[in-house]
């Protein structure tokens, strides 16, 4: 038990969540992340709730997958990760249902994301990559690697596998950010970029049941419609999960890895010698850049005895998926980045029934926008100094602000 109290041990009372950022950290607070030290500590939520912070890659697997640690939140008395109201207490999201409940949605979208869908989508992520590498090279130099590229690849694929107008773009992006906000938005922001998003995917439904196109869209309406497999407010969350799910994190991740590549030197102009690395730098960007602590609170429906230390009944967990990826029993030199890392086995798309659908996709964005960026611009370099780069503070996605570079 004594272990469960020792990230005390350097302060009193158990530390504030999401964990402050020092500028050294470039984004991760490794120095919390040790599980050899702290396998499991407590931690205070932004609502005043505690719970369990958990490292160590196993105990982190085993909170994913074990069924004993349900999402569901939805009782009087649940933990709350912000007092306001947010994603968990939400009963149509597939990120809340445990099984059976869970599975019958989780049927319906994983035949869109199949890893064999690559071949249709890698024409589609080329285009929309090389037509943003253009407008950023036209716009000439410096310029800023996440408002021209990084922040906009993944919604643009989205969009383009949803079947969605461009021009909508920017308030999904908006709204998404708003989402991960766990501190600066206000109760008004927060209600406002809901129901506003909301209000954006019933009038999509809406105009695609009226002019059906050819996304993913119109395959959830037809499971909702025809098969009658989803409810309508599922079909609705559903959608909503697709882009948020699909956005922050993917654009998070890439332009840490950029920054990770052309901050540490040598290493980007290894790359652009060798693109053969591609994919092993897009794993290695997967385990060492993951922006948050990588999953959603669990809760322990009985106590559950982990390697690292005892989770009572009816306590939130908080999983450290960077924490797991720095686990120095299953990773040689954790706190390296290392581009030649064979075996990577990294828990970055979480693990068990929740494991991240669009996994396939998004290790294909990331290694197509590698390719094209190393291919295109050989000579890419920071325009700033790397101690000027600014993450988001108090959100659940520590992303990187801006990344301006020069060619
Ligand atoms: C590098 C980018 C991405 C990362 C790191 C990531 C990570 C994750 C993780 C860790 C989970 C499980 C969360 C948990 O168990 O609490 C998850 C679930 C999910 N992800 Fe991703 N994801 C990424 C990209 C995407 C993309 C591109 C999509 C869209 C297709 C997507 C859609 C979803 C959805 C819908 C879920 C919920 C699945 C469920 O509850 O069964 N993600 N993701």
């Amino acid at each position: 038990m004594e272990r469960i109290w020792c990230l005390m041990t350097t302060g009193s009372v158990p530390q504030a969540f999401p964990f402050p950022l020092e500028p050294a950290d470039f984004g991760t607070p490794a120095r919390l992340y040790d599980p050899g030290r702290c396998p499991v500590s407590q931690i205070r939520l932004p609502s005043g709730d505690l719970a369990y912070f958990v490292t160590g890659r196993d105990d982190v697997e085993t909170v994913l997958k074990d069924r004993r640690f349900s999402r569901n939140f939805r009782y009087p008395g649940a933990p709350r990760m912000v007092t306001e109201t947010d994603l968990s207490t939400n009963p149509d999201a597939i990120v809340n249902l445990d099984p059976p409940e869970h599975t019958r949605l989780r049927r319906i979208i994983s035949g869109s994301f199949r890893p064999r869908h690559a071949t249709a989508w890698r024409p589609v992520i080329s285009r929309i990559v090389d037509g943003l590498l253009d407008d950023l090279i036209a716009g000439g130099r410096p310029a800023d690697l996440v408002a021209g590229f990084t922040q906009l690849l993944p919604i643009s694929v989205m969009c383009e596998l949803l079947d969605i107008p461009e021009q909508d773009k920017p308030s999904l992006i908006a709204w998404t950010g708003i989402f991960f906000d766990t501190g600066s938005a206000s109760t008004t922001e927060r209600t406002g970029a809901g129901i506003a998003f909301i209000t954006y995917v019933r009038e999509l439904v809406a105009s695609r049941r009226v002019a059906p196109g050819t996304g993913i869209v119109d395959e959830l309406i037809a499971a909702c419609d025809t098969e009658g497999v989803l409810t309508p407010a599922e079909l609705h969350q559903m959608i909503s999960a697709l882009f948020i799910g699909g956005q922050e994190n993917t654009a998070a991740l890439l332009a840490r890895g950029l920054f990770t590549l052309l901050r540490q030197p040598g290493r980007y102009a290894e790359l652009v010698a060798e693109p053969g690395l591609t994919e092993r730098a897009v794993e290695e960007i997967l385990r060492y850049e993951v922006a948050s602590e990588g999953a959603f609170l669990r809760v322990a429906t009985t106590e559950v005895e982990l390697d690292g230390g005892k989770i009572p009944s009816g306590c939130a967990v908080q999983v450290s998926i960077p924490a797991a990826n720095r686990d120095a029993k299953m990773f040689a030199d954790p706190g390296t980045f290392d581009l030649h890392r064979a075996a990577n086995p990294h828990l970055t798309f979480g693990a068990g029934a929740h494991y991240c659908p669009g996994a396939a996709l998004a290790r294909l964005e990331l290694a197509i926008a590698l390719g094209a960026i190393t291919a295109r611009l050989p000579g890419l370099r920071l325009a700033i100094d790397e101690a000027q780069a600014r993450y988001a503070q108090d959100t659940l996605v520590r992303a990187l602000l801006s990344l301006p570079v020069t060619w």
